[in-house]
């Protein structure tokens, strides 16, 4: 079965058939769903949705690029939700310097006080790094990060930033981009990365795998994502569903 890590159900595209897409994913094989916040807004219909389906998890937090709405009332409801039962994660929160906007002042600062959050509620981070490699690692030894463990989700750097981001104990959510034929940086830092470091994610509605490119994403396309793993890493699919599912279980708290 696999753990699907990062998704965005709470997303509108996903109105018309939401209900019958989450009841369908337990008989193809998606035992659980971890759904993840990205502005306040979508922090509320993840919460929802994780009370609805007991199957779906939440994580809360404000994406860089959503950062620009964050103030100290929203910032303490923020907070308080991650008492709920269902809450398991921090995130997703970071850097995104692809799209300046907020400004690199405004994404950092909220980046920092979403890391003083996690560790105040002793969650684990989702991190949203893009074209910002650099500040995303600074800031995360800064806060002693490494303490609270997290995933860094798309990961999309190469095997030199992946070293380091091992060295914290670091785990990598892997998706749809790795099946795309342009991915010779990613699939080579794949193969460096050991499988007990790997989770599965989607980031759905976006980043569709092959052969789906380019139309809405959702879970029950993770299953080319696994078949291209397991020819990287020379193993079998069954084997790259449960080392991933009994990562994110290890990381995210589930079963214990
Ligand atoms: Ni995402």
């Amino acid at each position: 079965m696999i753990f699907e890590s990062h998704a965005h159900y709470d997303d509108e595209v996903f109105d018309e058939d939401r209900d019958e897409l989450l009841s369908s994913l337990r008989e193809n094989g998606i035992e659980y769903v971890l759904n993840v916040g990205s502005s306040i807004e979508n922090c509320r219909r993840t919460l929802a949705l994780t009370e609805r389906y007991p199957f779906v998890y939440g994580a809360m937090g404000v994406h860089p690029s959503e950062t620009e709405e964050l103030n100290e009332e929203n910032f303490a409801w923020l907070k308080a939700q991650c008492a709920a039962p269902k809450v398991v994660a921090v995130g997703e929160i970071g850097l995104d310097y692809h799209w300046q906007e907020p400004e690199a002042a405004v994404q950092k600062k909220w980046f920092e006080r979403q890391l003083v959050l996690a560790e105040e509620v002793g969650l684990p981070v989702i991190i949203h790094s893009r074209d910002a490699a650099k500040d995303t690692l600074d800031i995360l030894r800064a806060h002693r990060a490494a303490e609270r463990g997290g995933v860094i989700h798309c990961f999309s750097y190469a095997k030199e930033i992946a070293r380091e981001y091992l060295e914290m104990g670091y785990y990598f959510g892997i998706g749809g981009v790795i099946t795309f034929k342009n991915a010779k940086k990613l699939k080579e830092a794949l193969q460096y990365i050991p499988m007990d470091r790997v989770l599965l994610e989607t980031d759905s509605p976006y980043l569709a795998p092959e052969p789906n490119r380019g139309q809405r994403n959702s879970s029950l396309n993770l299953p080319y994502v696994v078949r291209e793993i397991a020819a990287i890493k020379e193993i079998g699919c069954e084997e790259v569903e449960q080392i991933t599912s009994d990562n994110a279980k290890r990381l995210f708290r589930l079963e214990q």
